[in-house]
């Protein structure tokens, strides 16, 4: 059966809250327990493993384990602290919009022949620029074929096991797990999800999120287009 890794030791420096971004208050309950509802309402995730930072207590019915100084250091040390189980989801916790279909979706897409991650993505919106050192734009990317990547990602254990075992600076530059997978050799592919599915970096995204989840935007939107 799956279990899942959540990820909640981050500071949440450009939040600046007055305490670690997974903890602060959103609609009523923190942050993190928003997540650990999605992953519970499906029934095939046998344990959750919540990397903390410290100080911070396990969410009821979850396993705590200390975080890392870096997010794949705090996925690694989460991994250890879990029982048997495969596959492994990993979900940011800044992400508190996640659905049990998006869960359900990741976990078929993962078990499938021959795939060792399936991960969350949006197609990309903006047209993206690359740029020199001067901010001359050098080359636009054709954006067809780009994915804004979320979480969750789901692994098969052997592969991300593997993906996890190298030095400490690989997993300093990995920001997101995937990439570790893919520069192992493993197949990675990705499971289409909505930009409502947002990380929680800043203020703003803080203030969209109670938004969207007091269903405020929907209210709004159905108001407008009644005029
Ligand atoms: N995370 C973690 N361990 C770390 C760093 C990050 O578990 N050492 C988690 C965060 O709690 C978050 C997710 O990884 O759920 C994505 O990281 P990010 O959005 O960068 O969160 P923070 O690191 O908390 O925020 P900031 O970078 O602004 O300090
Ligand atoms: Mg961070």
């Amino acid at each position: 059966m799956a279990i899942a890794l959540l990820l909640a030791a981050g500071r949440g420096e450009r939040l600046g809250a007055d305490r670690p971004k997974a903890f602060v208050q959103l609609g009523g309950k923190p942050l993190v327990q928003w997540s650990v509802e999605a992953l519970n309402a499906l029934g095939d995730i046998e344990q959750i493993v919540v990397a903390l930072p410290p100080d911070m207590p396990a969410p009821a019915g979850t396993i705590g384990a200390p975080g890392g100084s870096v997010r794949s250091e705090s996925v690694k040390r989460a991994l250890a602290a879990a029982g048997p189980g495969d596959p492994v989801l990993v979900h940011d916790a800044a992400r508190p919009l996640l659905t049990a279909e998006l869960v359900q979706a990741t976990l078929d897409a993962v078990s499938r022949e021959g795939v060792d991650a399936a991960i969350a993505a949006s197609p990309v919106t903006d047209t993206i620029k690359q740029t020199d050192g001067e901010g001359v734009v050098t080359r636009t990317l054709d954006r067809s074929g780009l994915w804004a990547v979320q979480t969750p990602q789901v692994f098969r254990r052997a592969s991300l096991e593997r993906a996890l075992d190298v030095p400490a600076d690989v997993l300093a530059a990995a920001t997101d797990d995937a990439w570790l997978v893919e520069r192992s050799g493993g197949r990675v592919t990705i499971v289409p999800s909505e930009r409502e599915n947002l990380k929680v970096t800043s203020p703003l995204d803080l203030a969209l999120a109670e938004m969207l989840l007091a269903g405020l935007v929907g209210q709004r939107l159905k108001h407008l287009t009644s005029f």
